[in-house]
């Protein structure tokens, strides 16, 4: 007797009929129906019905054990369903097969939770018993799509002669602005290693080494403040090209979205995308990365409350800050209540100092801090903000940018409470023009808004030393619905100014030789213009997968506390293995983490 299956579970048609089949898979529900049992047997292909009835006493009895989750083997006839029985839901619904032989290849306890598609079950449980979780049709579909959009990616990229090269996971640290994970060296005592945040320096010595075109879909490990969208480890594809530009770039990329959304999503995706400038974005967005499926679009109020008389205004003005207003249509009659709450949740949310608003009625308008302003500047600025009656004017003052930031936040909050945000639509957007670099007054330097491999804009070198902060990259991210899912820039491809910019952001020779000595070297020896992208994987399978976690498709994914409640890591280690690696161990006291 062969156990060898002949068909997988969801395969079986009309067609089939009288053929004697061999299935394998998971108990998924059983049904006893007055003696003839019926069980629905499921594997990553699908479910089929199989039917034991009372004929043969012995594997009746057998059949009787079954509960879920159980895996077995089977061996029995394909009949079709009376046509009453037929489910149209299910592919191979016109059909059932008569077992005659059934095998049990192991049992199992009853799960902690059911496989099903809808559960309530909290996270943690599922995280902890993933190999069950993974059985849930919803979590499959996402990592066979991860799966297949692989695929289309790597022969998108061969067809137009990238090559595929690995880097290193053990390598020197590179600068993307978050933390290393370290790896120590036993055979250097003292030394360590770092996981890549990215492989940006390789790629760039790649493109030294006169690869031309490269891309490879890589792991990258950033020890961040986890959140939604961010895991610790992550997929990026990551592309450079030599002798390129943004337009390139740009074209290349927008091919590969449409290309995938097509064959995966069936879904057309207009070609170019349309370019929003790092300004435009954050002054009508009041974000980086700006949701543009909806508008919403933020009013500036700033020059005509200058000098209204309301203390908060003029001063916030008079300090470089602004005074901006949104519109929230149909809103103007909330009530004291709700709009209470509002403030208080924008406040603890955004961090606004607090929020102001003119509410609208038939009878006139109604502003929070109408007592201080003339009735015509209260009506000018519900003009500016483009509210009409029946609309409701929200604003904030306080500086820039964080306010334009508050306000981003507060329009988001907005847009999905008054649901504005259309989920069938696909806004794609390129964010160009960044600066090159922030101050940051806690450390009292330039932080790189990319990284410090990025080149400036020609015509803003001149400012690299007089005014950095107006320095544009020439730098792009791109955006989906309101999500950053790649980012990359043309880079610098010279030593005079890459040490310029490393002396910008404070990296002394001495530092810039020890940690990038190699790169600065590979310039003198011949460097093409070159420039990149990487995309988020994880990210754009979200969002193909219309998901709101990154947990959701990623087959291990860590939780809040980057941990992974399965294998139960980081865990601890013997005294022995530290010893190896010279490592002694100084833990903060109890309760301080
Ligand atoms: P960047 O740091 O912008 O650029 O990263 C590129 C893209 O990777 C995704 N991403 C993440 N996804 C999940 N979890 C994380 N913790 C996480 N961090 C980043 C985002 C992001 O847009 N070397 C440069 C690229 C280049 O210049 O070519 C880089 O890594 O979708």
């Amino acid at each position: 007797m062969s156990w060898k299956r002949t068909h997988h579970c969801s395969e079986l048609r009309a067609e089939h009929q009288g053929e004697s089949v061999c299935l394998n898979g998971w108990v998924d529900v059983r049904r006893d129906l007055g003696g003839v049992i019926f069980i629905d047997l499921r594997d990553r292909y699908g479910i089929t019905q199989v039917v034991f009835d009372e004929t043969d006493k012995k594997l009746h009895e057998q059949a009787e054990e079954l509960r879920p989750e159980y895996v077995i083997g089977i061996v029995g006839e394909v009949t079709l369903r009376d046509e009453i029985n037929i489910n149209p839901e299910r592919e191979t619904g016109e059909i059932e097969v008569r077992v005659r032989e059934l095998i049990i290849y192991s049992k199992s306890k009853t799960p902690p939770f059911e496989i099903k598609d809808q559960i309530e079950t909290n996270e943690e449980m599922r995280l902890r018993h993933r190999y069950l979780d993974l059985r849930r049709r919803p979590v499959q579909q996402n990592l066979i799509l991860r799966s297949k959009v692989y695929n289309t990616v790597r022969n998108f990229y061969h067809e137009r002669d990238f090559l595929e090269v690995e880097t290193p996971f053990l390598m020197r640290s590179t600068p993307e602005g978050a933390r290393d994970y370290l790896v120590p060296s036993r055979v250097n005592p003292g030394k360590f290693y770092a996981l890549p945040q990215s492989p940006q320096t390789y790629k760039q010595t790649l493109m030294m080494a006169g690869m031309d075109r490269y891309f490879q879909i890589v792991k990258c490990f950033r020890d961040e403040d986890l959140r939604a969208d961010r895991q610790p480890e992550f997929t990026q594809i990551d592309v450079e090209l030599s002798f390129t530009d943004e337009e390139e770039v740009f074209s290349v990329h927008e091919e590969l979205m449409a290309h995938i959304w097509k064959k995966h999503l069936g879904i057309e995706i207009e070609t170019p995308f349309p370019r929003m400038s790092y300004q435009d974005a954050l002054h009508r967005y009041g974000s980086d990365k700006p949701d543009t499926r909806f508008g919403m679009e933020i009013a500036d109020l700033s020059d005509l409350v200058a000098d209204s008389g309301f203390r908060i205004f003029d001063k916030t003005v008079a300090d470089g800050g602004k005074v901006l207003a949104i519109t929230v249509p149909g809103d103007g009659e909330i009530g004291r209540g709700a709009m209470d709450r509002l403030t208080d949740e924008v406040i603890s949310k955004t961090g606004a100092a607090g929020l102001i608003f003119i509410k609208s009625s038939e009878e006139g308008l109604n502003c929070s801090v109408g007592k201080f302003l003339d009735d015509q500047t209260v009506e000018k600025m519900f003009e500016i903000a483009g509210a009409e009656r029946g609309d409701l004017v929200l604003i904030l003052a306080g500086p820039q940018p964080p306010v334009y930031r508050q306000m981003g936040a507060l329009r988001l909050m907005m847009g999905s409470r008054h649901e504005l945000i259309d989920t069938d639509k696909n806004h794609f957007l390129w964010i160009t023009e960044f600066p090159l670099v922030e101050w940051d007054e806690e450390s009292r330097r330039y932080h790189a808004l990319h990284h410090p491999f990025t080149s400036p804009v020609k015509e803003d070198l001149d400012k690299m030393e007089e005014d950095p902060s107006n320095i544009r990259a020439r730098a792009y991210d791109l955006v989906l619905n309101g999500n950053e899912i790649g980012g990359g820039s043309i880079r610098i491809h010279d030593r005079e100014l890459q040490a310029r910019m490393f002396r910008l952001l404070g990296i002394d020779t001495g530092e810039a030789e020890e940690k990038f000595g190699f790169l600065l070297d590979a310039f003198d020896y011949g460097a093409p213009p070159h420039g990149g992208i990487a995309l988020g994987y994880d990210r754009l399978i979200m969002l193909m997968a219309g998901t709101k976690s990154l947990r959701d498709v990623i087959a291990f994914p860590k939780n809040q506390k980057a941990q992974s409640l399965m294998d139960n890591c980081p865990s601890s280690v013997d005294k022995s293995q530290l010893d190896e690696l010279h490592i002694q161990l100084k833990l903060p006291k109890q309760g301080k983490h």
